[in-house]
């Protein structure tokens, strides 16, 4: 942005034309010394450091039909219309729900249960969630016991004939090396070799854009774990995945992605614990 003094004041004062009108100009310096420019939105001349992959779910249609080897107009009919029939016509909206605090001194993962506070926080979400007057179509949690209480608690404030599954693929795990790295968590390479493949696994089968033949829009709530939550919010932003140690989830937060019929996606809220009083909000 230029500062404000590079924002100069023409007054247009040519006598009898436009006596007494103010104009601003912005004057670009820097473009003048060949550094940078300023773009309106609509400018098709302008190039972003990296492209939105339009493909990302490989469900743009264009990717789909097969193109007719011809130019006769009744083949382009054809191929429009099949385009037409492979586009996307609802969104899918994702709840990524973190389960709530545990108790950390357990060594199994049956003996890392819900504290008090983490029953409390899971509570207070589920009450959250019932409270969205949204009309849930599927709950699925990973199989991991504080997720699985979490769910469970949740649950009990919403419909009762919500369809649950239980998805190992959404368990915790070291979903690929943080950048920047940090001392206090070091798993071992191993550990990244087998836990990237599953998490990536998990993204592919919850993140897509809704199928054809979806016509409503679909709300799924995931509950599940801080490393899954944050590398699938940069996967689907499509930032760097790496980047995901650098967003930290409350206990019981909701992070709400929405998938957009053009494969466009847009998070709308990350960690959200705004339902929470403070004395409630943990993270660690
Ligand atoms: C779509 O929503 C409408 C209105 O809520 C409902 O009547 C219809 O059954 C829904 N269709 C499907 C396939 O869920």
């Amino acid at each position: 942005m230029a500062s404000f003094s590079r924002l100069q004041k023409i007054a247009l004062l040519s006598l009898g034309a436009v006596g007494g009108s103010l104009a601003y100009y912005h004057v670009n310096s820097e473009k003048k010394e060949g550094k940078f420019g300023v773009y309106n939105s609509w400018t098709t001349n302008y190039t972003p450091s990296v492209k939105w992959e339009k493909n990302w779910d490989h469900r743009e249609p264009e990717s789909i039909v097969r193109p007719e080897k011809t130019n006769k107009p009744d083949d382009d009919n054809r191929y429009n219309e099949q385009i037409d029939k492979a586009r996307s016509k609802a969104v899918r909206h994702l709840f990524l729900i973190r389960h709530g605090q545990y108790n950390l001194d357990g060594v199994t993962d049956k003996e890392r249960t819900l504290t008090e506070l983490g029953r409390k926080q899971a509570d207070l979400t589920g009450q959250r969630l019932a409270c969205l007057d949204i009309k849930w179509d599927l709950l699925v949690r990973s199989t991991m016991t504080r997720a699985q209480e979490t769910a469970a608690i949740i649950a009990k404030h919403l419909d009762k004939n919500l369809e649950i599954k239980d998805c190992q693929l959404l368990e915790e795990g070291a979903p690929i090396p943080p950048e920047p790295p940090v001392g206090h968590w070091r798993p071992e390479p191993k550990q990244f070799f087998q836990d990237s493949a599953r998490i990536e696994a998990a993204f592919r089968r919850y993140f897509y854009r809704a199928p054809p033949e979806q016509v409503n829009d679909t709300y799924t709530l995931l509950v599940c774990h801080a490393n899954v939550i944050r590398f699938f919010v940069c996967k689907a932003l499509q930032f760097p995945p790496e980047a995901w140690l650098r967003i930290s989830l409350n206990h019981g937060s909701i992070t709400w992605v929405s998938i957009m019929p053009n494969g466009n996606v847009v998070l709308r809220s990350l960690s959200d614990t705004g339902h929470m009083e403070p004395k409630y909000i943990t993270s660690r």
